[in-house]
Order: C-alpha cells, then structure tokens, then sequence
C-alpha cells in the first residue's frame, strides 16, 4: 500500500493502472476516523474493483464556520492501520493546501438538491462535497465511486453531479450500517458519552416506527414526521432540528404519500454534537414481495 500526498502522483498512478493495466479503479472517499460503516464501502469496493483508492481528507470547505474542522477526528495512523489490514492499494492523503491552492476559485453547485434537509441547516456544505468530490474524481477518475445511503441526500447529489458533469464514474451507495442498539455509526458518535450513544438509538426507533405506521396504511406525511418527532423528544437530551418526509429522488416536501420512494431524514442534537439518519419507505417493494408470497 502506498499514501499519496500529491494530486499530481495520485493521477499519474491512477493513469498508469488505466492505460497500461487496464485494470479497474474503485476510489472510496473519506474523512478518515475510519469506522465500519466506512468499511463496508472498502470491503464492496475491494470486491468490485482490481485497485481500490481511499481518499482520507477533512475538507474544509463543506464546514460552516461555526462547525467542528477543527475539532474533527483525524487519526491518519490508525487509519493507515485499518485500511492495510483491508489490503488496499492507495491511501490518497492530500493537504487542504494541495487541494485548494491559494488562488482556488472555482466551485461547483448542484442546485435544486442542495438547499434543502442538511442544506437548509448548513448553507454551502454541499457546495463544499461537491466540489471536493469533482476534484477527486477528476484527478484519479475511477470506474466505481462508493458512497453510504447514511448521508441520503449527498449520494443522491453525487448521482447528480456525476450525470449532470458526465463524469465517467458509477456512483455506488450502500446500506447504512448501525450499532447493535440501531445507531448509525459515525465519525461524530465519537463526541457522545456512552450513555449518549445508547440514547442515540432512539432516532432508528423513531424511523422504524415511521416505516410502521406506513406500512399499516398511513400516508399523511405530517402525520409520519410528527411520530418521528415526538419518538425522538421522548429522550429529553435531544433537540430536533428537522424531521423531513420528502421524495426520495427530487427531496420535494409532500403532504400525501403517492406511490414513489420516499426518504424520511432527521437531523438532532444531543448537546453540541448533529446526528443524522433516514429510512426510506418504498411501496413497490412491499408490493412485490407482496405478489411473491
Ligand atoms: P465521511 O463522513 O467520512 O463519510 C465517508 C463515506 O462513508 C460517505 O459516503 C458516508 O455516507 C459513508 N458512511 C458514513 N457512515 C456510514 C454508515 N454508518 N454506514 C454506511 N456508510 C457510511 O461523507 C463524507 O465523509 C464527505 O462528505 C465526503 C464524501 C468524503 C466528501 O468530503
């Protein structure tokens, strides 16, 4: 396994694979503080792809400026660690200033699906992953990218982004991974006491009531957000600060559930620390599997 600092090594290595390899590339990107939900992304990856690039970078360019870059996790060691033991090939560990050179100026927004749910909270974050992720791409241009269905909204506006640019990557989100007590894992859960980490499962309860209470008929979007809401605030450390029930492919707000996938997102607080989760409920699945029984 080689660490690659420098935009202009990682893409001559990846060049060399393409041309004279002829070998496909799956690139993972990351912020590090490596977790298993990030490794189930390396582990589909390393099953897919002949060489697997994970990229390790806090990019600061998807903070807000009240938010915690600089308390951030990073852990490039242990990292390094975790990943050797996946036997993957590249670690591509660039520094803010390889990434944003001085006079960077140019941005890319993918608009319509980045100002509402985590938009709406955090202006400019999804300006700052689409940016980012444009550069990764561009500079090590793989066949496969991975991303977790964890951060809903990102993956559908990756897919987005990679249609709209027509980047030559297919873009491949995968499940969520949770903690035994239905918390999903992430780099943040590493802010929360213990104690706060087994409250935290009261957001998967709260979806999966949701998911319930839809299949047992109701359809009122209201209704559903408001049984997600009032699930959540049953655990009195928690604040919520959305809880949305949108069409899974365009985040549109919706009164009644038609018959398209819909994607339930929250975001909560419990302290300082932002917690994320969805579910999505899709009545074509339960209809087939329905038609199969
Ligand atoms: P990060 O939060 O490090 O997450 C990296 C990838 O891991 C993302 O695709 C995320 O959705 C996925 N992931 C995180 N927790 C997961 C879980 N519990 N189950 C499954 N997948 C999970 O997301 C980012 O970094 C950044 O925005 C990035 C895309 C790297 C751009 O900077």
């Amino acid at each position: 396994m080689e660490i690659i600092n420098r935009r202009q090594r990682m893409s001559s290595v990846a060049r060399k694979i393409r041309r004279e390899q002829d070998r496909t590339i799956g690139l993972v990107p990351t912020m590090g503080a490596l977790h298993e939900g990030h490794l189930s992304l390396v582990r589909e990856a390393r099953r897919m792809c002949d060489i697997v690039v994970v990229s390790v970078f806090v990019n600061p360019t998807q903070f807000g400026p009240s938010e915690d870059f600089e308390h951030y996790p990073r852990d490039l060691t242990k990292d390094t660690a975790v990943l050797t033991d996946y036997n993957v090939d590249y670690i591509f560990a660039p520094s803010a200033e390889e990434i944003y050179p001085k006079d960077f100026s140019t941005y890319v927004n993918v608009e319509g699906l980045s100002e509402q749910l985590e938009g709406a909270s955090r202006p400019n974050h999804f300006r700052g992953v689409a940016t980012v992720v444009s550069i990764l791409l561009n500079t090590i241009r793989p066949d496969f990218a991975f991303f977790g269905q964890k951060d809903a909204q990102q993956a559908l506006i990756i897919r987005r982004l990679v249609r709209d640019l027509a980047f030559d990557t297919e873009i491949v989100v995968l499940p969520t991974v949770r903690e035994d007590s239905g918390l999903a894992i992430s780099s943040r859960n590493l802010y929360l006491t213990a104690a706060e980490q087994q409250a935290g499962s009261v957001i998967h309860r709260a979806l999966a009531k949701a998911k319930e209470s839809y299949k047992k008929g109701e359809r009122h979007a209201g209704k559903l957000a408001e049984l997600v809401r009032n699930t959540v605030e049953t655990e009195p450390r928690f604040r919520v600060d959305y809880v949305s029930v949108v069409d899974a492919e365009t985040l549109e707000r919706l009164d009644k559930i038609e018959d398209r996938p819909i994607l339930i997102a929250v975001a909560a607080y419990i302290g300082k620390t932002r917690l994320i989760d969805n579910t999505m409920l899709s009545k074509a699945k339960k209809d087939s599997s329905v038609a199969k029984a």
